[in-house]
């Protein structure tokens, strides 16, 4: 059978063309029902008029029900008014799949109720939205480290060494041994970077977060570049580069996505280079000014983020943190060696920390020193400190949370609905 898809409708424009996919919706004036089709490519209303309809074509519509799976048949034409631009004159009306009592309906629904139905409520037309503007960040992503002469380096998702602390890790059982799953590529990219200069990965990481927080997810995905030689300017502005041209993207290809989320787009064209920068040592002053009770050596949390970042048009860089707060591997500053050379991007409208990177540490002698400080297993990186001891170089990198990233690009409150299946603290099903 040949059929269209409803993204390519228009090229059937005044001839005869089959759609299939689901009911989203239908009107009825008694003599003429309006069927909203969706393939997930689209939108298509499909106009059935009792007079011109054989009687089980005009029964087979009253039938259909939302979400049920149905085929139509009929001639296309354009109609500026109707969702997509084209209507079709339906001749022929089959119901494959009927769809009793579907669950989501057009009322308001509570959050953890639609949470439970997800692989449902991905169907739902701003849940759908979302996850297309997710599926072209991903592959602008790839595109922008392609154009740039990045290797892909898969990073394992099982693995024996922490990168990012010990109190988030997931452990599980390997063959009578513990095994941890990945909380970031970044220690297996490094010796990767030696291997092939610049590299990425791409992939889901996993944190044992217990905090129950808007930007919190156990499972996420991240995208993490890793660049031999590269100083900690180069990478502020790799950061910058990555960031306006996905955005610029999603701005290019998205914008019916967009607008069924009603996103301001004027708030995603303001996202240009250069970002501004401020140092944390800077950050920490202007936080007591506005009356944070914060001093040198403590942690930003999300409302001093969101203080900082309140006022501005594009992404913040913060910069130079307190070793001590910091992951092991963070290179000191060689003008302030109470700090690392290590960056923290913050996104405007409330996103909060969209990056984090820094420059490494290439020296073998400081880098045992902190894995000692840190108390990590030493046994577990002896493989990690061979890049040091074989031919060590300065490189850095960073680490992009994805779902951070598509919710602020959609315009979204919560990260659980940048991501097609969430895991939080509370939640592993579906
Ligand atoms: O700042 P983080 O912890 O950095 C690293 O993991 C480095 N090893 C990356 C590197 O340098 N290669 O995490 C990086 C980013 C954060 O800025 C944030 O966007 C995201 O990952 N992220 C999370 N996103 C969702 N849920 C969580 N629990 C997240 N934790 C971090
Ligand atoms: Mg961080």
């Amino acid at each position: 059978m040949d059929t269209t898809t409803i993204s390519h409708i228009g090229e059937k424009a005044g001839g005869s063309a089959t759609v299939q996919g689901w009911l989203y919706n239908r009107r009825s004036s008694g003599k003429i029902q309006f069927l909203i089709v969706r393939d997930g490519t689209g939108y298509l209303q499909a106009v059935v008029p009792r007079a011109d309809v054989p009687a089980e074509v005009w029964e087979a519509a009253e039938r259909a029900s939302q979400e049920c799976s149905l085929r139509v048949t009929g001639t296309v034409r354009e109609e500026k008014r109707a969702p997509g631009g084209y209507e079709m004159s339906a001749q022929s009306v089959e119901i494959l799949g009927p769809s009793e009592g579907y669950p989501i309906t057009p009322k308001e629904h509570g959050v953890d109720f639609l949470m439970n139905l997800r692989h449902l409520w991905m169907r739902s037309s701003q849940q759908h939205a979302v996850l297309r503007v997710r599926s072209e960040i991903e592959q602008a992503i790839r595109d922008f480290f392609y154009r740039r002469e990045f290797t892909l380096i898969d990073s394992p998702i099982l693995t024996g060494s922490a990168v990012e602390g010990t109190s988030t890790l997931f452990e599980t059982d390997y063959f009578g041994d513990k095994a941890y799953l990945s909380q970031s590529g970044q220690l297996y990219l490094e010796p990767a970077a030696a291997a092939f200069g610049k590299v990425y990965c791409f992939g889901p990481t996993f944190r044992a977060e217990k905090s129950k927080t808007r930007r919190h997810l156990t499972e996420f995905w991240m995208i993490e570049p890793e660049v031999a030689f590269l100083r900690f300017e180069g990478l502020v502005e790799l950061a910058e580069d990555l960031i306006v041209t996905v955005m610029g993207r999603v701005l290019e290809r998205c914008q019916e996505d967009l607008k069924r989320l009603e996103r301001d787009t004027k708030k995603l064209e303001a996202i240009q280079k250069p970002f501004p920068r401020i140092t944390y040592r800077e950050a920490v002053q202007k936080l007591a000014a506005l009356g944070f009770s914060v001093k040198f050596g403590d942690d930003l949390g999300a409302d001093e983020e969101t203080a900082l970042a309140k006022d501005l048009d594009r992404p913040l860089v913060v910069s130079r943190f307190p070793a001590a707060i910091k992951s092991f591997y963070m290179q000191p500053d060689p003008e302030d060696p109470e700090v690392v050379l290590g960056l923290d991007m913050l996104a405007p409208e409330g996103y909060g920390e969209i990056i984090g990177g820094s420059e490494r540490i290439y020296d073998l002698a400081l880098l045992e020193k902190r894995i000692e400080e840190h108390e990590l297993p030493r046994d577990a990186y002896e493989w990690y400190l061979d890049v040091r001891r074989f031919g060590t170089f300065p490189h850095s990198g960073f680490g992009m949370g994805l779902e951070r990233f598509v919710a602020w690009a959609c315009g979204i409150h919560h990260l659980r609905e940048a991501i097609p299946y969430p895991r939080t603290l509370k939640r592993i099903y579906p």
